[in-house]
């Protein structure tokens, strides 16, 4: 029982959807626009009362019941987010409070649009070391929270979800490999620059929204969801065609194309939940997987290449049977 395999999938998107039509009558911009630049046709927004840990509280309820098992049989829970309730404590041990599934390890990780990825390889290893035999990992973000809407350049791309995953002690793969990195050097190509340690009130009044040097990003995200590709896939002898489907982070439709074609891989084989998502952070990748098995592409038994890009920069890629 030495590997951990993916025993069920959930995920939530908030009612609320705010389209490109209605950015039109927010900031200077075409419908257009957006959807030539970004794919991104329209994206879920929190309710004002709605967070981060009610979103992952929805998505994990699916995920255990696709698993077919109960809150009392998780032992450790990782949660991917950025924007959590609370300055403490985390969403991970008011998740597990709500699920009411007491004792185990809980606990959030901060590798922004790469946090589920880092929770997956996380869990992963957990339960290959026999330290946890069934593990709830979530990403969830209410990303719109710390979104400028007076910023063009940014409030267009994201929105907000959750998605969720239950790993579980198996005999066979399951997660075959998984990889983590990060670049501290790109702090300021996508940051907030305001904290709880450097202030609040330290410098302008929107130091506390997302600031982002788009066409920076853009550049560093295609090569390195590329080349983490590659490497994972080399370093277990494989190859693109040996993968049924490439989930990667949700960013925009221009960088999945490009990572495909960089790849060699049909863009049929990568999905692409952009158009209806926006980019969920942490949520996007566990929420596209979701996608994909519920609409019936994934089945068991198929090679799944997962992968994380996000602020910091942070990314990760993940090579599972489902
Ligand atoms: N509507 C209309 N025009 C806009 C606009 C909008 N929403 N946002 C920016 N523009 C304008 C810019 O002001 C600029 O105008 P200028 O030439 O007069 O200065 C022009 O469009 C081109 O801007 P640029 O930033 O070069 O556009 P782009 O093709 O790079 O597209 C992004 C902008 C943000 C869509 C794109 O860079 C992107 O998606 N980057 C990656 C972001 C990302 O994925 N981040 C998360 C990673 S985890």
């Amino acid at each position: 029982m030495n590997y951990a395999r993916i025993a069920g999938t959930g995920s939530y998107l908030p009612e609320k959807i705010l389209t490109n039509a209605d950015l039109e009558q927010l900031i200077d911009t075409t419908a257009d626009w957006i959807v030539e630049r970004t794919g991104v046709e329209e994206r879920h927004i929190a309710a004002p009362d709605e967070t981060t840990c009610d979103l992952a509280e929805r998505a994990s309820r699916r995920a255990l019941d696709a698993a077919g098992l109960d809150p009392g049989d998780i032992d450790l829970i990782i949660l991917g987010t950025t924007t959590p309730d609370h300055i403490f404590p985390s969403v991970a041990t008011q998740l597990q409070h709500r699920l009411g599934c007491y004792g185990g390890p809980a606990f959030d990780v901060q590798a922004v649009c790469t946090g589920f990825v880092y929770a997956m390889d996380i869990a992963n290893r957990f339960i290959r070391t026999q330290a946890a035999k069934r593990a709830l990992v979530v990403g969830a973000d209410t990303f719109t929270r710390i979104i400028n809407w007076k910023d063009r350049g940014t409030c267009i791309l994201f929105g907000d979800g959750a998605g969720a995953v239950v790993l579980e002690a198996a005999e066979e793969p399951g997660i075959i490999d998984s990889r983590l990195g990060a670049d501290g050097r790109y702090k300021e190509l996508l940051w907030v620059p305001a904290g709880v340690s450097s202030g609040y009130e330290q410098t302008r009044q929107d130091a506390a929204f997302v600031e982002m040097r788009g066409s920076e990003v853009f550049k560093v995200a295609v090569t390195t969801l590329k080349e983490i590709a590659e490497q994972i896939l080399i370093a277990n002898r494989m190859t693109v065609a040996d993968v049924d489907w490439v989930i990667p982070h949700q960013a925009n439709r221009r960088i999945l194309a490009a990572t495909a074609k960089r790849l060699g891989l049909p863009e049929e084989r990568m999905v692409d939940c952009v158009r209806t998502h926006g980019n969920t952070s942490a949520a996007s990748v566990p929420l596209a997987l979701d996608v994909a098995v519920r609409d019936g592409r994934i089945q068991r038994g198929d090679t799944l290449l997962l992968e994380g890009f996000g602020g910091g920069f942070t990314w990760g890629a993940v090579l599972a049977k489902y």
